[in-house]
């Protein structure tokens, strides 16, 4: 049985992958010090996939914490790298803390896969890299452009660290760029779980639904996009999860071409924010309460992704469709309120 370290194994995307790898037959163990997720996480798991994973609680930017697990866990063989912080606004008033946690983790991690010999690595990036695209769908081999925020920049320099560790190295790496990843686990066991107000649409838009928001407030109607609102390229969590399941078997099996390997994660579409509401109401037959308010700081207009190199190189393709994601993020909302 194949060993897998997933780092904030609890978090969101994490503990959609930690039950995909269970169900396909992995040994996971998980580190995550808590700081945006909650113990019964694991529990849920333990209840979707049969399995409870093995679970260490510490800061995967506290060095010698680091070190230690991997003197005592040397046998891994492979890691996926999802801790880390998230949230773009709170990156531009705190962003020390955002290079410290994010890029610091990623330095002990790889040390210690240079210690120990530990080959694969899978790293969670993000579409924030490639900033407004010159050219639509985006290309993985488009241009980095400079960060809008600390959140965003740390997604570039990790994937520089990565890039020249791999050179100097024997490791083998895939950076996942995902593009804006929504939905939860049919089940409604597991989702995503917003601390405060949420900054992203569907938590907002859930909340709102459920009677937790006023009222949905539509950032900008004036972009240069068929219905005026900006257009992203979603997928469900699940479809991402399992592309984490097949980049670590490539890692493992030796399938890949390159020592580093980058893929965006998407599903190729790009729907409005009231293309996302409309479907919301429609599949959940719910009226959503929302308005249209001045664009919000820091917004690309349009972004999806061209998926034909992780189609075919990587194997992998996004099979959820929009509707799908608006209904397992209401259940997941109206299971978390006690509803469902
Ligand atoms: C952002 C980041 C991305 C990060 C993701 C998750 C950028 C360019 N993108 O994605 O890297 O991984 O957050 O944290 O920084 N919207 C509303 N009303 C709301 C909330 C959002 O209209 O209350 C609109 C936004 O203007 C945007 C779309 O919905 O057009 C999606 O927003 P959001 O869910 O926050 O994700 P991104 O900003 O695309």
């Amino acid at each position: 049985m194949k060993k897998i370290l997933v780092t904030g194994g609890t978090g969101y995307i994490g503990s959609h992958t930690v039950v995909e790898l269970q169900q396909q037959g992995f040994e996971v163990l998980i580190v995550d010090n808590l700081s945006n997720s909650n113990i019964e996480v694991l529990d849920n798991i333990e209840k979707i996939s049969g399995v409870r994973p093995y679970f260490e609680n510490f800061d995967l930017a506290a060095e010698a914490a680091t070190a230690d697990f991997f003197a005592r866990h040397s046998d891994i063989d492979g890691i996926i790298h999802f801790a880390a912080y998230k949230a773009v606004g709170e990156s531009m008033t705190k962003p020390l803390a955002y290079y410290r946690n994010n890029v610091q983790s990623l330095i002990n991690i790889m040390e210690a896969m240079r210690v120990h010999n530990i080959q694969n690595l899978v790293f969670s990036s993000s579409c924030t890299v490639y900033g407004q695209p010159d050219e639509l769908p985006v290309k993985e081999t488009a241009p980095i452009k400079k960060a809008w925020s600390p959140y965003g920049n740390t997604k570039q320099m990790c994937e520089e660290i990565i890039e020249f560790t791999t050179a100097a190295t024997n490791l083998k790496t895939i950076a996942l760029r995902y593009f804006n990843p929504i939905g939860a686990h049919e089940s409604a066991l597991i989702g995503e779980l917003p601390l405060g107000v949420p900054n992203n649409l569907i938590p907002f838009i859930t909340q709102t639904a459920i009677g937790k928001r006023e009222c949905l407030s539509v950032f900008g109607s004036d972009y240069s996009t068929p219905d005026g609102t900006a257009v992203r390229d979603y997928l469900h969590v699940v479809d991402l999860a399992k592309a984490h399941v097949v980049a670590v078997n490539r890692l493992i099996n030796g399938k890949n071409k390159k020592n580093m390997e980058i893929f965006n994660l998407g599903t190729g579409n790009g729907f409005s924010v009231l293309e996302v509401i409309e479907a919301f109401e429609r599949i959940n037959n719910i009226k959503l309460n929302y308005k249209i308010v001045p664009r919000r700081a820091g917004d690309v207009e349009k972004v999806w992704a061209d998926t034909s190199f992780a189609n075919e190189e990587l194997g992998w393709k996004a099979e959820i469709g929009l509707d799908e994601m608006m209904r397992t993020s209401w259940n997941w909302e109206k299971k978390l309120a006690g509803k469902a």
